[in-house]
């Protein structure tokens, strides 16, 4: 009875207003909740997805271990086209630095950014002697000029034009550039996340860039996705039907009365699980690496 009393109480949601504005500014790019929830999720400072050698590999027998090592695996990828290795390296995106702490470590001079608001803060108490940037790519302002680019998985979400003309401005002239991520192979699709593979090859070529490396990886990085969808499938929906069970026997009244709340959750996982839908992705996208030069 004392939670419908809440609803019934002007102060009570005068200071849900008041809450309500205070938590009104949320940027994507300052603070990103699902990249925060994997962060939680992963130890081994990697955001991206794993790169299984074995694509065919069943999600039930995937530890997080295994996910980790795949993502090691992912980043060995990246390095392995490092072509000027005694040159600055710029890791545009660089997550929670895990890419960087490995090029370290191999002795690569490596510069990391973010405008990720956590990222930056972990990064500077967790790898104090790496050179760090809190903004995004597009906003820049250095006058170094880099051997090597990378984004990992970072470009889908930078506009192209803008990553375009950066990525000329502070790469050598004969710098190259690094790009793992997915790309829409359809305008149509129903996740628009990632950028349309076309208008990017167009781009490309507009500004002047050839594609000295490119390697699709769809087929490798799909065992993350699985792995996703079955503990989404086997842990999160039960957990979730527990839960509205257990309130609706427990506490019928509030049951009733949260029964929009429920179903917005349930609509906000739908959208959630549609953009890792399995079919979908293999339909409407490709998990590319690129290496590009300006030549
Ligand atoms: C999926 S995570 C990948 C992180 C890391 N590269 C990795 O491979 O683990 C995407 C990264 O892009 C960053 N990002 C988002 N918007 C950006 C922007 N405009 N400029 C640069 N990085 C951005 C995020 O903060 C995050 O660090």
């Amino acid at each position: 009875m004392k939670y419908l009393l809440h609803f019934l109480n002007p102060f009570k949601w005068w200071r849900a207003q008041v809450f309500k504005i205070n938590n009104d500014g949320y940027d994507k790019s300052t603070y990103d909740l699902e990249l925060h929830l994997y962060s939680k999720l992963l130890k081994n400072d990697m955001l991206h997805y794993g790169y299984f050698n074995d694509p065919k590999v069943s999600p039930e027998e995937i530890s997080l271990q295994q996910l980790e090592d795949a993502q090691v695996l992912y980043s060995q990828q990246i390095i392995d086209q490092i072509k000027r290795k005694d040159e600055n390296i710029l890791d545009a995106g660089c997550g929670m630095g895990g890419l960087a702490k490995i090029m370290i470590d191999k002795k690569f001079s490596v510069e990391v950014l973010t405008p990720n608001k956590n990222q930056i803060e972990h990064i500077k108490t967790k790898y104090p002697f790496l050179k760090s940037y809190h903004s995004k790519f597009e906003n820049l302002n250095t006058d170094n000029l880099y051997g090597t680019l990378i984004h990992s998985e970072s470009l889908q979400y930078i506009d192209l034009d803008c990553a375009f003309k950066k990525a000329k401005s502070i790469l050598k002239p004969t710098g190259q550039w690094i790009i793992t991520d997915y790309f829409r192979t359809k305008s149509s699709g129903m996740n628009k996340s990632g950028h349309e593979l076309d208008l990017f090859l167009k781009k490309a070529h507009e500004y002047g860039w050839t594609i000295l490396h490119k390697k699709d990886i769809t087929e490798n990085v799909l065992p993350t996705l699985k792995f996703i969808n079955m503990y989404v499938e086997r842990f999160l929906y039960p957990l979730k039907h527990f839960a509205f069970e257990k309130l609706r026997y427990k506490n019928g009244r509030l049951y009733f009365m949260t029964e929009d709340l429920r179903a917005s959750i349930d609509n906000k996982i739908k959208r959630e699980m549609a953009s890792i839908e399995i079919d979908k992705f293999t339909q409407e996208k490709k998990y590319i690496l690129f290496v590009l030069e300006r030549i």
